[in-house]
């Protein structure tokens, strides 16, 4: 039996399985440049963050219906339920989809028909995370948040994805506050390939409640002794670390020197369909490679409701 526990770090374009990327391109006459599911997860070999997200941004131009993306985010929660998890939060890329004609509403509709009945089918509760790219304008970002403004009774929080090097939290320093002001949660992605210095931003100026990989903020021992005393939670992604290159092996992973320093660390699968594993997977593999023990399984497993936007009610269900 897998460990109950929340995944709080998903992107749903991560989860698109080839099986389903073919049986999307079919139904919407989409030509993808592979042979056969083979040949597409053969490409699945990534130099960095950028040559996966090439392939990332490509592949999801099979996503074209609301009825698609309620079976993309429909796959995932069944494969989620299997692996343990009881609570989800979900990133999705708005501009990713408005880039290429998909209104947010079509994204938003679709995830939602399989979110808002994942409690019942698959024991499953949810929460949407809206991703800002920030490898595109601070301007995009706020023309995205006034599209979704019509949604934001399913969206509980923003994000912030793509390629980090060289494009630093401040640069959305002011759609964050609109989002703050519009009472969404804060998160971004920090210290992936980029410095520590971004984590620090993030939480100085985005205001961020948690912090998605963190996985460079060892590097800095004043930043570390900050992330333990508030408390700030850690989204860390050993296996998409390791297809990114962002580490050699999974050995040399620091997420137990992470958890040693008191840091609040949890474990989640970022982009599974792409990566090689989903988010019990990665429990597995970290257990083996890193020699954890149950206790610190349970340890990770904890912190995964702790650092969940749960209401105590909800977080008592589910853990
Ligand atoms: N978008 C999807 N996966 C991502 C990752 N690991 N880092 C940044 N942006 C992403
Ligand atoms: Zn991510």
């Amino acid at each position: 039996m897998p460990l109950p526990k929340a995944e709080l770090h998903l992107h749903i374009e991560g989860t698109l399985e080839p099986e389903l990327a073919f049986e999307l391109a079919a139904r919407n006459g989409v030509e993808l440049p592979y042979a056969d599911t083979e040949e597409l997860r053969k490409a699945y070999l990534f130099d960095d963050l950028q040559s996966f997200l090439n392939l990332y941004y490509s592949l999801m131009r099979v996503l074209r219906t609301e009825d698609d993306f309620a079976a993309l985010a429909d796959a995932y929660l069944t494969r989620a339920a299997a692996q343990g998890v009881r609570h989800a939060e979900i990133f999705f890329d708005p501009q990713a989809h408005i880039a290429r004609g998909v209104p947010i509403g079509t994204v938003v509709e679709g995830l939602w028909r399989a979110l808002s009945t994942s409690e019942e089918r698959h024991g499953i509760s949810t929460r949407l995370i809206l991703c800002f790219l920030r490898d595109e304008s601070a301007e995009s970002a706020l023309l995205t948040l006034e599209a979704a403004r019509p949604y934001l009774d399913r969206i509980t929080g923003v994000g912030l994805d793509s390629a980090e090097v060289g494009h630093p939290p401040a640069k959305f320093r002011e759609v964050y506050e609109a989002a703050a002001a519009l009472g969404l949660r804060r998160v971004a992605h920090a210290g992936e390939e980029g410095p520590p210095a971004y984590i620090t931003e993030a939480l100085d100026v985005l205001g961020v409640e948690r912090v998605d990989h963190g996985l460079r903020a060892l590097e800095d021992p004043d930043l570390v002794a900050r992330l333990v005393r508030d408390r700030i939670p850690l989204t860390l992604c050993p296996l998409s670390n390791v297809r990114l290159r962002a580490i050699d092996t999974l050995e040399e992973h620091p997420l137990r020197a992470m958890m040693d320093a008191g840091l609040l660390c949890t474990v989640n699968s970022d982009d599974p369909a792409y990566f090689g594993g989903y988010v019990d997977d990665t429990f597995h593999a970290v257990r083996e490679a890193l020699e954890l023990d149950r206790e610190r399984l349970r340890e990770l497993a904890r912190n995964s409701f702790l650092a969940a936007f749960l209401e105590d009610e909800e977080g008592r269900r589910a853990g």
